[in-house]
């Protein structure tokens, strides 16, 4: 694998391209005044919200909140992953990608992509002519599979034996080991040992087409049903999803996925012509697995068995949604008849009825009010009261956008309040949303100081010589939030021409990145703000947080009780009193 992209690229990158140019290659735009306008293509719209600043090299949508810069607009828009996003931007302005040598050069997987290709050609041609084939064909064709749908899925089989692809693939000592590292074979004892047998297999490729592991089910009873490959350097099982590459590639213009819970499902599903299910590979939906889902279509429907079971995972696969839910996504659920899956009701009730399920899954925003509504006793004040203390955690997780504030809406609405405010927190912070243009001034509840400022700072890095205007002493403050503050400042001086966006990549890879994307939504262009002064503000109200933080607390203390040190300490920090003003 190559090495990590410098810092130092991707800041001469996001200088020479015009993400200006970038989007308006996909995105039409028009200019209106500084900035350039167009109709969001994040969310659906009549009139347009959707931003692009040159000077900033940032894009914003007023309307949804989606954000960033040219690299965060191709991973949006494109579907790309960051590396890739890079590569395309870096293609465009005619620049190689240089790559970091040493150390963090990971390992090169390329021959373990080689051998799983070969191991899912081996297990193919088993299925053709081994001696037993007959025994998996029929075992497929009874559970109504065609030879073409096996072909699109390269289904395999793994003949009863113990050694069959020890002895085809794994002659060589390099491939022997490759094999072990795969999981394909097995070693106990000293032992080695194929790790499928007597299997159905399915190959599991990675959004783009690589096979990074197997399913493989058993013919017949034996138990386990179905066995995976374990984790490896290729396959990590909370983050793939089995036929995703095969539903990109039979519709490029994907609108929505199916999520089912196994194998069979897709590829039954896929014998019907439902080609876009998707299958967790037999844990619950991760974020990662919605991620990855989002970044190929805006619309999910998680289908689940209409049982307790099946209720409770499409719970869990709702509270795993929420932070995702962005305007213009659509999370719906479908539940099937108890004792069903996609595979035996397809089979059923046809493509037609099956169908007309999904078309009528429920909302999301259904679900949930359904089930919690359920707790309580809806007729009583105490019973609704309880109904907003359910909800309003799970409201809260919600993006901020149009979507959050309706569901707020119709929570007030279930509760009976008129002109509620039980999103109180929702609207905290900077507004985001166009209501934000329209005020004088900002909202009361304002960010805390730290968050003010390096939104500020990040915004307009030209702010920095307003910092030195005003006392510091909260650098030395080891908080998370003065630590990035800190590393800002840090950044911006040794480098005060980087633009927004190149400052937001800085972070792409930290923990912190999703704060500081946050922060880097705050909108402070309104006409009447004095961001020099709103600066100087947020770092006084720091300051001052600092001194009340680490002052030491002579209240219980009369004097003779205060050791010497401390006395000096309080004498020079607050000569003549203990005044509450410093600085
Ligand atoms: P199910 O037991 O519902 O199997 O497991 P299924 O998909 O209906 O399989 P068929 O129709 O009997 O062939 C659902 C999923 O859970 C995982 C697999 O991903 C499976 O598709 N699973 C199940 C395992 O990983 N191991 C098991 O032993 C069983
Ligand atoms: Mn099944």
């Amino acid at each position: 694998m190559a090495g990590k992209i410098p810092t130092q690229f991707i800041d001469d990158l996001l200088n020479r391209v015009d993400v200006v140019d970038v989007i308006n290659r996909r995105v039409p735009l028009k200019k209106a005044g500084r900035d350039y306008q167009a109709r969001c293509p994040f969310h659906d719209e009549k009139t347009p919200s959707f931003t692009v600043s040159a000077q900033k090299q940032f894009y914003h949508c007023f309307g949804c909140g989606a954000h960033g810069s040219a690299i965060g607009f191709l991973m949006e828009y494109d579907n790309l992953g960051f590396v890739e996003a890079v590569e395309e931007l870096a293609q465009f302005a005619g620049l190689e990608v240089p790559r970091e040598a040493g150390q963090q050069q990971g390992p090169d997987l390329r021959p373990l992509y080689t051998l799983m290709e070969e191991a899912a050609d081996f297990y193919r041609q088993q299925l053709k002519h081994h001696t037993h084939s007959k025994q998996a064909i029929d075992y497929l064709k009874t559970r109504g599979l065609s030879g073409e749908i096996a072909a699109t899925f390269t289904i395999g089989y793994a003949p009863p034996g113990w050694d069959n692809l020890l002895t085809a693939l794994g002659k060589e000592k390099a491939a022997l080991s490759q094999l072990l590292e795969c999981g394909l074979i097995n070693e106990a004892d000293g032992k080695r040992y194929d790790r499928f047998r007597n299997r159905i297999i399915f190959p599991i490729r990675d959004p783009r087409g690589r096979i990074i592991g197997f399913g493989g089910r058993i013919i017949g009873d034996d138990k386990p049903k179905y066995l995976n490959s374990p984790e490896t350097p290729l396959f990590h099982k909370g983050r793939e999803l089995y036929g995703l590459h095969e539903a990109r590639k039979a519709n490029n213009k994907l609108e929505r996925l199916l999520v089912v819970e196994g194998y069979m499902d897709v590829v039954a599903l896929a014998q019907h012509g439902i080609l876009n299910a998707v299958a967790t590979l037999g844990t619950a939906t991760t974020h990662e697995h919605l991620e990855l889902i989002f970044r190929t279509c805006t619309e999910v429907v998680f289908c689940f068995d209409g049982d307790q079971a099946g209720s409770d995972a499409a719970w869990k696969a709702l509270l795993t949604s929420l932070p995702l839910m962005r305007d213009g996504r659509e999370v719906r659920f479908l539940f099937l008849p108890q004792g069903e899956d996609p595979d035996t009701q397809v089979r059923k009730e046809g493509s037609e009825a099956f169908r007309q399920r999904i078309e009528h899954a429920q909302p999301l925003s259904e679900f949930l009010f359904q089930q919690l509504t359920g707790q309580v006793q809806m007729e009583t004040i105490d019973g609704r009261a309880k109904l907003a203390q359910l909800a309003r955690p799970h409201l809260k997780k919600l993006p901020s956008g149009l979507f959050r504030r309706m569901m707020f809406q119709h929570l007030q609405e279930l509760v009976g309040i008129k002109g509620g405010h039980l999103d109180r927190e929702g609207r905290g912070g900077m507004e985001t949303g166009r209501n934000a243009a329209n005020r004088k001034t900002l909202n009361s509840q304002r960010p805390t100081p730290v968050r003010m400022a390096i939104a500020l700072l990040l915004d307009n890095p030209h702010l920095l010589t307003e910092v030195d205007k005003v006392a510091n002493d909260w650098q030395k403050w080891d908080t998370p939030g003065t630590e990035i503050l800190n590393r800002l400042l840090e950044i911006i001086r040794s480098q005060p021409t980087l633009n927004k966006a190149a400052l937001l990549e800085r972070w792409r890879e930290s923990e912190h990145f999703s704060h500081l994307n946050k922060l880097a939504n705050y909108r402070f262009d309104l006409p009447d703000m004095d961001q020099e002064a709103e600066l100087r503000d947020a770092l006084l109200k720091l300051n001052q947080q600092f001194h009340k933080q680490t002052r030491p607390q002579p209240g219980n203390l009369r004097p003779s009780e205060l050791s010497e040190e401390l006395l000096n300490e309080l004498k020079r920090r607050y000569p003549g009193s203990s005044g509450q003003n410093e600085g």
